[in-house]
C-alpha cells in the first residue's frame, strides 16, 4: 500500500486532518486499532470553540452541527450564594457551542466512508518507520490478521495519550516532557433528562468542584470532583445525584435528576511533550499534549494543531516548501502552552485541595471575576479560543 500521509488514529485529529488534506487533493490513510462501535461510542468533550466549528464547516462537515448543535452565549460561575453568568459575546465578541465529540467523530466518520480516503478499523501491532528518511512506512496487521506494509511521504501521529507514535518522536530528539497530575479526577456521568440550566454551571463548592453540562435538549452532562482512588461501583445513582444536588445548591433552583446512562471516573493531568516532529513524523492532539477538562481545551487544541499542520503538509507534499513543516516542530506549543495554563488556571481555582487557605484565595479569585470586566474578559477570551498563533 502506498499513501502521501500515513495517519495513526482516528480520533478527531486523526480524521480531521485527512478530511482537511482530502480537500487540498492530498491522499491519505488512516489506520485505526479500535473498532467504529467503540470510536463512535467513547464519550468525551462536549464544548466546541467559535474556531472548531468554523473549521468543521468549512470542511463540509458541519450540516448537523449547525442543525443540532447549541451555541451558548456563556458560562455560569458558582460559589455559595452566587450564580454569576459571564455573556461571552459581550465580553470578547465570540460564543461556544455544545456539540459532543461522539457526534463530531461520527459526522467525520461518515462523510470519510462515503468515498473519502481509506479508514482502516481493527489493524493492530502499528509501528512507524524510517520516520528520519524522505520515505517512511507504517507497518500494522489489518482486521483480518494480515501483515501490511503503507508506504508513506509523510506520518501523522495522532494516536492519543496512549498511542504509539509519540515515544518514536521522543526516542529520536533530544525532546522535552512537562507533566502535572492533579490530586482529584472527576466521576461524569451522562443522564437522560433535560439540563437544569441553559448553559453551563462551574460550581465551587465547599465539597469539591461540580460542572452541569449537556449534550442536548433533553441529555445532561454532570460532573463532580471526587479522589483519583475512588472506585465507581462505590457510587451509587442517588449518591452521585445527592452530591451533585449539594455542590449545586441555590435558593429557588432546584436540580432535575433522571436516569443515569453512563458513568466513569476520569483522572486528570497536564502533559506537554517537544518537539512535535521528528523527521518525516508529525504528532497532533493528545499524542503530544493532554490538559485537564476545566477548560473544555482538549478536543479543540487537537482541531487548531492539525489545522496549521494541514498548511504545512500541503506546502511540503504540493510546493516542495519546507518553510511550514519545519515551523511546526514547536509553532503550536506557544498556543498549547496558553491553552494549559489557562486549563490549570480553571482547574486550581475550582477544585477543594482540603486547605482552608486555598480556598480563601479562590473565593478571592471567583469573586474578581464574577465583578471585574477585565478578569471576566480573560476567561472569555481564553475559554472562546484565542487565535491560532497567540
Ligand atoms: P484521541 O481522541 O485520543 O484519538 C486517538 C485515536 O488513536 C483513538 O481513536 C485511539 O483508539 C487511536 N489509537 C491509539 N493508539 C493507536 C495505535 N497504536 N494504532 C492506531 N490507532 C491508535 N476534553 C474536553 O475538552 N472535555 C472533556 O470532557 C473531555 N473528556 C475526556 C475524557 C476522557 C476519558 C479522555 C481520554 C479525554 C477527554 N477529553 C476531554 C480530551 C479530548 O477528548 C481529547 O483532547 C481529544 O479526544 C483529542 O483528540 P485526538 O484525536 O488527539 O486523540
Ligand atoms: C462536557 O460537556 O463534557 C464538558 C464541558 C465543559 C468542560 C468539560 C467537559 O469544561
Amino acid at each position: 500500500m502506498r499513501t502521501q500521509v500515513g495517519i495513526i488514529g482516528a480520533g478527531p485529529a486523526g480524521l480531521l486532518l485527512s478530511r482537511l488534506l482530502q480537500l487540498q487533493g492530498i491522499d491519505t490513510v488512516v489506520l485505526e486499532n479500535r473498532s467504529r462501535d467503540y470510536v463512535e461510542a467513547r464519550i468525551r468533550a462536549g464544548i466546541l470553540e467559535q474556531h472548531t466549528v468554523s473549521t468543521l464547516i468549512d470542511a463540509g462537515v458541519g450540516d448537523r452541527l449547525q442543525r443540532e448543535g447549541l451555541p451558548h452565549d456563556g458560562i455560569f460561575l458558582q460559589y455559595p450564594g452566587t450564580r454569576h453568568h459571564l455573556d461571552f459575546p459581550e465580553l470578547c465578541g465570540r460564543k461556544v457551542w455544545v456539540y459532543g465529540q461522539t457526534e463530531v467523530t461520527k459526522d467525520l466518520i461518515s462523510a470519510q466512508l462515503a468515498g473519502g480516503p481509506p479508514l482502516l478499523f481493527e489493524v493492530s501491532d502499528v509501528t512507524p518507520e524510517d520516520v528520519d528518511t524522505d520515505h517512511p512506512r507504517i507497518r500494522f496487521t489489518d482486521a483480518d490478521g494480515v501483515s501490511q506494509v503503507l508506504e508513506c511521504d509523510v506520518i501523522a501521529g495522532t494516536d492519543g495519550f496512549h498511542g504509539v507514535s509519540r515515544p518514536v518522536v521522543t526516542a529520536g530528539t533530544s525532546g522535552l516532557l512537562w507533566e502535572r497530575t492533579y490530586p482529584y479526577a472527576w466521576l461524569g456521568i451522562l443522564a437522560d433528562v433535560a439540563p437544569s440550566e441553559d448553559e453551563l454551571v462551574y460550581a465551587w463548592h465547599p465539597d469539591g468542584f461540580a460542572l452541569l453540562s449537556m449534550r442536548s435538549p433533553s441529555v445532561s452532562r454532570l460532573y463532580l470532583q471526587v479522589d483519583p482512588d475512588e472506585k465507581i461501583e462505590d457510587w451509587s445513582d442517588d449518591r452521585i445525584w445527592d452530591g451533585l444536588s449539594t455542590r449545586f445548591a441555590l435558593d429557588g433552583w432546584e436540580l432535575e435528576t433522571g436516569p443515569v446512562t453512563e458513568k466513569s471516573i476520569l483522572p486528570m493531568r497536564s502533559f506537554v511533550s517537544a518537539p512535535m516532529r521528528r523527521g518525516r513524523l508529525f504528532l497532533a492532539g493528545d499524542a503530544a499534549h493532554i490538559v485537564p477538562p476545566t477548560g473544555a481545551k482538549g478536543l479543540n487544541l487537537a482541531v487548531a494543531d492539525v489545522t496549521l499542520l494541514a498548511t504545512a503538509l500541503v506546502r511540503l507534499l504540493a510546493e516542495k516548501q519546507t518553510d511550514l513543516v519545519d515551523s511546526y516542530r514547536g509553532r503550536p506549543l506557544a498556543r498549547v502552552w496558553r491553552c494549559t495554563h489557562f486549563s490549570w488556571w480553571m482547574t486550581s481555582m475550582l477544585h477543594r485541595s482540603g486547605d482552608d487557605f486555598d480556598a480563601e484565595l479562590q473565593l478571592s479569585q471567583l469573586r474578581r471575576v464574577c465583578s471585574s470586566e477585565a478578569a471576566a474578559r480573560e476567561l472569555a477570551e481564553n475559554y472562546t479560543g484565542l487565535p491560532l498563533d497567540v
